[in-house]
């Protein structure tokens, strides 16, 4: 069985956040604060999370990335990703700060995950601190090499540029690129920072980056799957490493979105800018069949919204934050 929407997409993807904590306190991210944490019993159980990884998959789900606050926070992340490996699940991510990660590799790959997306946002030790309110750089820094002397590698490093704060570090995050053989991503900054800071001047747009680091050392796109949110490219020059441009607000790629999310409460979220979700853990904590579950979630998924507005007149973001965003 497969999910479709009413607009006729085909929904293949679904990103769980397993919890709501974060060992990071980004500014932009709100989800780090511990007074925002959920109470435990309020976030679904690793075997809440594994019934319904089994329901998405006879759903025709086909790639699940875990997400959080932080993956690697909460304990059983490496049970949980070998669970959906016997589920049979092709294709098995993870999104993380990369704060644990260096320990952690043989387990995740003992477990079954196949690859692995590290958010990284400056390359500035100073900068990173300020950014992530926590002295990790250079273990995060460990978990990439880690990573790249593993069967994951090559690591996808994901850096979001803001204007004025970390723009300037464009051609220093290609030269890591070639330097480490990590696929580096720059992803456009969305309205969905906790201090309502967005605004569009503050975005550094793909093209811009693009122009940028192919004036340094000329690139080669590499061809890309409808649904894959990133432009590719290679160095024509042979250098190890790639580059990826994600242009959510520029070039949005919404009609294309095989997406959906389950946020750690136990939520359907059918778009990043979704005003409301759509509760599964009451079903899951009342009783529900399986085939009660799978109605409500082909219901919610049918009425996916065609796309985010940003670039609408009116554009009102949702009111939540990063929290549960996953990547
Ligand atoms: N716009 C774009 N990407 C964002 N991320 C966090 N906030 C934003 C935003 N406002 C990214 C993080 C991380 C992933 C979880 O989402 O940098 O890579
Ligand atoms: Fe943690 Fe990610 Fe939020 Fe940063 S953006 S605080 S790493 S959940």
């Amino acid at each position: 069985m497969t999910l479709h929407d009413k607009f006729g997409r085909q929904i293949t993807d679904l990103r769980i956040s397993v919890t709501d904590r974060c060992n990071f306190r980004c500014v932009y991210c709100r989800s780090a604060d511990p007074e925002n944490y959920r109470e435990h019993e309020q976030i679904l159980s690793w075997s809440e999370l594994g019934r319904l990884a089994r329901i998405f998959v006879n759903l025709g789900i086909e790639k699940m990335r875990i997400t959080g606050g932080e993956p690697l926070v909460r304990d059983g992340a490496e049970s949980y990703i070998q669970k959906l490996h016997e589920l049979g699940v092709p294709d098995i991510s993870m999104t993380t700060n990369g704060h644990l990660l260096s320990k952690r590799v043989p387990s995740l790959i003992a477990s079954g995950l196949q690859r692995i997306n590290i958010s990284l946002d400056s390359l500035d030790p100073i900068k990173f601190e300020k950014i992530t309110r926590t002295r990790t750089y250079d273990s995060v820094m460990r978990g990439i090499d880690a990573v790249q002397a593993s069967p994951l590698a090559p690591a996808k490093i994901n850096a979001v540029l803001v204007r004025g704060f970390n723009e300037d570090e464009v051609e220093a995050f290609a030269a890591f690129a070639r330097d480490r053989g990590v696929i580096m991503r720059f992803i456009e900054f969305m309205p969905l920072d906790a201090d309502r800071h967005w605004s569009r001047e503050l975005m550094v747009p793909a093209e811009e980056v693009y122009r940028r680091i192919h004036a340094q050392w000329p690139l080669v796109e590499i061809p890309h799957a409808k649904s894959e949110t990133a432009r590719k490219y290679k160095f024509v020059d042979g250098a190890p490493g790639e580059i990826g441009l994600i242009a959510p607000v520029t070039q949005p790629f919404c009609g294309h979105c095989s997406r959906i999310r389950l946020t750690a409460d136990g939520k359907v979220r059918t778009c990043l800018f979704s005003k409301d979700d759509h509760d599964l853990r009451a079903l899951l904590r009342n009783g529900a069949s399986d085939a009660d579950i799978e109605e409500q979630i082909r219901g919610v998924v049918t009425e996916k919204e065609a796309g985010h507005r940003i670039n609408e007149p009116g554009f009102q973001p949702p009111s939540r934050t990063m929290v549960f965003i996953g990547g």
